[in-house]
């Protein structure tokens, strides 16, 4: 899905203080391309990524997802765009710790609405099987504190992926991770995102992980920009 962002904005207010973090973010992403944001810590990467998958709502400006925009619709209607459409992996994993490895990747199946959920029998087949292809097919009674990050990790792509989203957002997907599982995960989450079509976008400090993206933007003064301009 093609993602345009048009003068995105988003100011932080505490103690009688307004820190600006987004100021006038421009920019497109192509349908089925890989694009990488860079940028100190601090520099409103999260933030940023936060607004596109219409987490957070922006100060101004407007998102547009396939031609959807995104905070023209109602937080409901919203909900059901996520669920449908998009897709997240964070750097700490977020599982829900009362569920099971299989029970986690269910959770997005569960999430669509009526007339596109599966039935249960097949909710439970689908996420064994993208288990299986994370190479955890074993481990989908576990609960995610008897897993590694690495494996923690690993359920977090299959719950991603489970939806097959037209758009994955990742945020430092490799940040808690040692460097070789970190490498482990890229081959995964590259893998998983090449069979899908899926479009990617990706925040990360890791330069090599960046360079294998279509485009790089580096954030500077509030707006994320193209290596070259
Ligand atoms: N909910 C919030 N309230 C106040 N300040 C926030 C909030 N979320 C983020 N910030 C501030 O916004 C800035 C950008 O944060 P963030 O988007 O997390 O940066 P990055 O992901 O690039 O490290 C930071 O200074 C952070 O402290
Ligand atoms: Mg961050």
């Amino acid at each position: 899905m093609r993602v345009e962002v048009e003068g995105i904005e988003k100011s932080f207010r505490s103690g009688g203080r307004t820190l600006r973090v987004l100021e006038g973010v421009d920019f497109v992403v192509e349908a089925g391309s890989r694009t990488a944001i860079v940028g100190p810590s601090g520099s409103g990467k999260t933030t940023l990524l936060g607004i596109l998958a219409g987490l957070e709502q922006p100060g101004g400006g407007t998102v547009r997802i396939g031609g959807t925009d995104l905070f023209a619709l109602t937080e409901d209607g919203r909900a059901e765009f996520r669920a449908r459409h998009l897709g997240f992996v964070f750097q700490t994993f977020h599982l829900l710790p009362a569920l099971t490895a299989r029970e986690n990747v269910q959770v997005p199946l569960e999430l669509l609405p009526a007339s596109l959920r599966p039935p249960p029998a097949e909710i439970r087949a689908r996420a064994e099987a993208y288990l299986e292809r994370v190479g955890l097919g074993e481990r989908g009674h576990h609960y995610p504190l008897q897993l590694s990050g690495g494996e923690q990790q690993r359920v977090a792509l299959a719950r991603a992926f489970v939806t097959r989203p037209a758009l994955l957002f990742a945020d430092e997907p490799t940040g808690n991770l040692d460097r070789e599982t970190g490498a482990r995960i890229v081959e995964l989450l590259e893998e998983l995102n090449r069979e899908a079509g899926t479009t990617l976008v990706l925040v990360t400090h890791d330069g090599g992980l960046a360079a294998s993206m279509d485009r790089v933007l580096t954030f500077r003064d509030g707006v994320p920009r193209p290596e070259a301009a």
